[in-house]
Formats: structure tokens, C-alpha cells, sequence
């Protein structure tokens, strides 16, 4: 498989660090190989043709999995339409609807069984701009796991209410605080991943479901010692269709971060190894 980033230069302000970091550790970081960017969809009809038109031209070696829980309205059909006839274009049809996560965890495998080099998670609604991959994909070259960052300098939010912006922001803070985690953006689902990276976190007991299933895998990545970059982003809220943000979704992060963090602070007082360890 072809080396998907040479020639993408982009200016990304933690990048530097993050590889004089790595080199300071002794780390190599090798070939980043063919990049898979994996776009979870529920209901997203109005959006999935322009968004998967938008990562084919700003990333043309890289492929495109849409990862469709039956959408009633008919995106995964759009979808197939996509990959009849581009043939880096894929689908993975899953039976319902059973939340972001466990249709990132499907996209993954799909990937690695595939021996993808790199993973990346992408919203379907257009917050995440295609054009921003490339900046993503360079800091990858010197990191295991790079994060798209609303809330370190140069990141910004844009349309998103007042609201929206007050429950992200808190629970990056929350996630911060409780689980001891030197990352700003805890919550976001901008991401590429390395494919080593993500076969080190211990992938088969993630039981998170919802958004919270970001804060998992950026625990699990910082506490495996993974080296974890944030890089900028401009998050654009969608124009077309309806966020899947529900109530549910809130109190399922709100009470596994605090049982994350519980269980991390009582592993600590008994001595033990820390309970939050991903990898042995
Ligand atoms: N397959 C599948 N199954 N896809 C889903 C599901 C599901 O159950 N729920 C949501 N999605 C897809 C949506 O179709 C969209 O492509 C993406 O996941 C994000 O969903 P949105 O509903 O647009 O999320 P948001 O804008 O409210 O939230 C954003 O911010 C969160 C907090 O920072 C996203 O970037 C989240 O990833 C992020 O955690
Ligand atoms: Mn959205």
C-alpha cells in the first residue's frame, strides 16, 4: 500500500513539539501506510454525498468507510450508490441503531482487517472539515494519535450555540479533572489514529456506546503512554439535518467518566496498579 502523506505539509502548531518529544524518548514513528477515514451515520441523507465528495478530493489516496446503523432514511442506500462507483469507497451496513461507538469499533476492525496504517474518525454533518486532514495527518507522522482540538489555541467553534459549546467545554474540563488527562479536547471525534496505536488500547471491552466513547479512547491512549498531539481545528456545526445528542448520551458519559475516575483514585490509595492501564 502506498504511503498516503508525503507531499501534505500543513501548519500544525503541536507537531514540532510532539516529534522533538518523541525523538527526546528515543521513539521512531514509522510509515504512516493507506489511511481509511471511517464516517459513523445515522440518518444523514442530506449530507453523505458532499462530505465523502470533500475527503476523496482533499485526501484522494486515502479510502472512505461509511459505517450506516440501517438509517430509515435512507443513507446507507446513498452510500452503496457512492461505492458503486468509486472503488475506494466502502460501507458497512450494521443492523441498527447501537450509537457511535460500536459503529466506530466495527469500522476499525473493518480496517485493521484490512491492514489499513491509519485510522480516522470523521462526523458525516460537515463539523469536521475534510480540508483540515491533511494538517491531521502530518502530526500523525511524529505521534500515535492525533486529536482535532476545538479548545487549544487556534481551534474554534463556529454556529454552535451557546448551549452546545458550555456542555463540550465542561466535559473536556470534567474529563480533564477526573481522569488526570493532559488534553484540552476530550470529547471531540476529529481523530487518526495509527492502526498500532489502536490494537494496543485493548478495543474488545469498550463497553462506552455514546459520545463518551471518545473519552475512552483518549483515556485508555494517555494512560497506555501513548504520544497523544492535539492539533487545531475549526469545528463548523452542520446546516443540514439533526444532531443525535440526546439526553441518554449525556448521562452515559457523565457517569462512566466518574466511575472511570473513581476507580482510578481508589486503584491508587489501595496502592495498586492504576485500574485505568490499557496495555500491560
Ligand atoms: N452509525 C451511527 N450510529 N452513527 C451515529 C450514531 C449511531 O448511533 N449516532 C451518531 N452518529 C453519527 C452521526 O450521523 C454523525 O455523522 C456523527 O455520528 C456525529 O453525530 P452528531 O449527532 O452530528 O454529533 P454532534 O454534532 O452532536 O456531536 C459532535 O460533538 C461531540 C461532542 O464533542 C461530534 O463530533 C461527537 O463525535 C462529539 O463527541
Ligand atoms: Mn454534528
Amino acid at each position: 500500500m502506498v504511503d498516503l502523506c508525503d507531499g501534505h505539509e500543513g501548519a500544525v502548531v503541536n507537531d514540532g513539539e510532539g516529534t522533538r518529544a518523541a525523538e527526546a524518548q528515543g521513539r521512531r514513528f514509522g510509515p504512516l501506510g493507506t489511511a481509511l477515514v471511517i464516517i459513523p451515520t445515522y440518518n444523514e441523507a442530506e449530507n453523505i454525498k458532499a462530505i465523502v465528495g470533500r475527503v476523496r478530493e482533499a485526501v484522494p489516496e486515502a479510502h472512505v468507510l461509511v459505517a450506516d446503523d440501517n438509517s430509515p432514511d435512507g443513507t446507507g442506500k446513498l452510500a452503496d450508490e457512492l461505492a458503486a462507483a468509486d472503488d475506494q469507497v466502502h460501507v458497512l451496513h450494521r443492523k441498527g441503531k447501537e450509537g457511535l461507538g460500536a459503529a466506530y469499533l466495527a469500522g476499525f476492525r473493518w480496517g485493521m482487517e484490512r491492514d489499513y496504517g491509519v485510522l480516522i474518525e470523521m462526523d458525516a454533518d460537515g463539523s469536521h472539515q475534510p480540508e483540515e486532514l491533511p494538517r491531521l495527518l502530518t502530526a500523525l507522522k511524529g505521534a500515535d494519535l492525533v486529536l482535532g482540538s476545538r479548545w487549544v489555541p487556534g481551534g474554534r467553534v463556529v454556529n454552535w450555540p451557546k448551549s452546545r459549546e458550555f456542555i463540550s467545554r465542561g466535559g473536556s474540563l470534567y474529563s480533564r479533572i477526573a481522569l488526570d488527562l493532559p488534553l484540552r479536547d476530550i470529547t471531540g471525534g476529529y481523530r487518526a489514529f495509527r492502526a498500532e496505536t489502536l490494537r494496543g488500547l485493548g478495543l474488545d471491552d469498550v463497553a462506552s456506546q455514546g459520545y463518551c466513547f471518545q473519552v475512552d479512547l483518549a483515556r485508555r491512549a494517555i494512560k497506555a503512554g501513548y504520544h497523544v498531539v492535539e492539533v487545531p481545528i475549526t469545528f463548523v456545526e452542520r446546516e443540514l439535518g439533526d444532531s443525535k445528542m440526546s439526553r441518554d448520551i449525556l448521562v452515559e458519559a457523565l457517569w462512566r467518566v466518574t466511575t472511570w475516575g473513581v476507580g482510578e483514585r481508589v486503584g491508587k490509595l489501595m496502592g495498586g496498579r492504576d485500574s485505568g492501564a490499557a496495555k500491560p
